[in-house]
């Protein structure tokens, strides 16, 4: 009988606790690692690829041999062989890593792939984490101010802000919509809803950027297990055979029990890495690695229940509405107001169905692991898990990650499994 056409699917994920933690970035990405595989039902001796991102508080030359290295996946002594690669596309990197994850299993035959990401920046001391955080984004001349990253940043929104197409407030409006999210998040850092006035009040960190519209530090990890859905039955079909008590599924775990969820397309596509004297369109990449990602899929943000968008600050967000198809260019300063307006006393999820976590400024951001949230959120929406926070029907959801001071951008699209 001809086997069925495999497609590419996320079959296990799982994440640390968040927080100050005094843990390694390392220990972070073995307790993710260990979970996702639980999630799968699956054990480090069936994974044949890892994909890692560099932590910035622990840096390893050639981050992922150095885990596969700890968790004994290398030196690998049964049959056929592993793969392992360190990908760096800063903040985008764990999106970079499922799509790469997914080339693997299709073009590289692999059957189960590993994408991990950890990194302990909370218990950084500030001027380390700075220091760090600067020299990766800093420009020759030296014109970006320390804090680098969040003047980086203001820059795009003072351009934006210039040409009249946001207000101020408008920024501050994204730090509280993602506070409202994470408020009904369990696991997020920021528990209560952040008022208009806390923000605008908050510490200036940049001339329009205020210390609650910052990505919000933390040490955390987390993990997502790409497989191929071949591998799945075949390992479902061992369980069968292998199983006393009858029940076909009691080997895997909750997420492949379901049939995982299915990666559908992606793109990616890459900027300057900090912002060119003259701001204008060209440096951004969000548009054009989520016009790939959609031609892949075959579909059109409309066809999308749910979205994960990288929100590291409120420009980023505000941005990556548009660049993704939510609203229309030149209208997400209009669009996040109204939609303030609309979640201002109580809401469904259903009328704001983007990070539903509280992504990057109120749920918790360990450097380049927080878009693996997007993932881990888009896959409980799509399993219909998101206890308190579900948003009714998601069966296709976007995710986006983005690098540097948007220096790059990888967009991928997920979908539930058809039966
Ligand atoms: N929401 C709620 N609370 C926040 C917050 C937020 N968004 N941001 C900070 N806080 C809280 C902190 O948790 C802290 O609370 P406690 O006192 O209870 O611990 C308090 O506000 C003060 O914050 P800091 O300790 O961080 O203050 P600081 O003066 O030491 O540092 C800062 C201020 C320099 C702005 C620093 O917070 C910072 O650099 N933040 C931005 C981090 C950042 O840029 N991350 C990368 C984003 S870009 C990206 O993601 C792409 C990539 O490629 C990595």
């Amino acid at each position: 009988m001809p086997q069925p056409v495999s497609t590419m699917r996320i079959v296990g994920y799982g994440m640390t606790a968040l927080g100050k933690l005094g843990r390694s970035a390392s220990e972070l990405m073995r307790e993710a690692l260990q979970k996702s595989l639980r999630s799968a039902g699956l054990q480090m001796k069936d994974l044949d690829g890892l994909v890692a991102v560099p932590s910035l508080s622990h840096p390893h030359f050639m981050e992922a041999h150095y885990l596969a290295t700890q968790v004994g996946l290398l030196p690998h002594r049964g049959p056929g062989s592993v793969r392992v690669r360190t990908i760096d596309t800063g903040g985008a990197g764990p999106v970079s890593g499922l799509l790469e994850a997914a080339r693997m299993v299709k073009d590289e035959r692999c059957q189960a792939v590993a994408v991990v990401a950890g990194d302990a920046v909370s218990s950084l001391a500030t001027p380390e984490f700075l220091a760090r955080a600067d020299q990766g984004c800093r420009d020759p001349e030296n014109s970006l101010p320390s804090p680098c990253i969040p003047h980086g940043y203001d820059q795009v929104a003072q351009w934006q802000l210039r040409q009249g197409l946001l207000s101020r407030e408008q920024l501050a409006m994204v730090s509280v919509l993602m506070s409202r999210q994470a408020a009904k998040h369990p696991l997020a850092l920021t528990r209560k809803a952040h008022s208009l006035e806390d923000v605008l009040r908050s510490r200036k960190i940049a001339p329009a950027t205020n210390l609650l519209e910052c990505a919000r530090r933390a040490d955390g990890g987390a993990a997502i297990i790409v497989a191929s859905s071949n591998f799945m039955d075949e390992y479902m079909g061992h369980d069968l055979v292998s199983s006393e008590d009858g029940v076909s599924s009691a080997r895997l775990g909750p997420v492949a029990a379901t049939g995982g969820l299915v990666v559908l397309g992606g793109g990616e596509a890459s900027g300057p890495l900090y912002p060119p004297e003259e701001i204008d369109e060209s440096m951004f990449s969000c548009e054009a690695a989520a016009a790939s990602a959609f031609s892949e899929a075959q579909l059109l943000p409309e066809d999308l229940q749910w979205f994960g968008l990288y929100d590291c600050y409120p420009i980023c967000f505000l941005r990556a509405l548009e660049a993704c198809g939510v609203t229309p260019k030149g209208t997400a300063g209009a669009w996040v107001e109204e939609m303030f307006w609309k979640t201002e006393s109580g809401y469904d999820a259903g009328d704001f169905p983007i990070n539903t976590h509280g992504g990057l400024l109120a749920f918790g951001a360990p450097w380049e692991v927080p878009a693996m949230y997007n993932i881990i959120e888009a896959c409980e929406q799509l399993r219909g898990t998101a206890t308190g926070r579900q948003v009714p029907s998601v069966r296709r959801a976007l995710v986006y990650g983005n690098g540097g001071i948007f220096s790059h951008s990888a967009v991928a699209i997920l979908a539930q499994p058809v039966d």
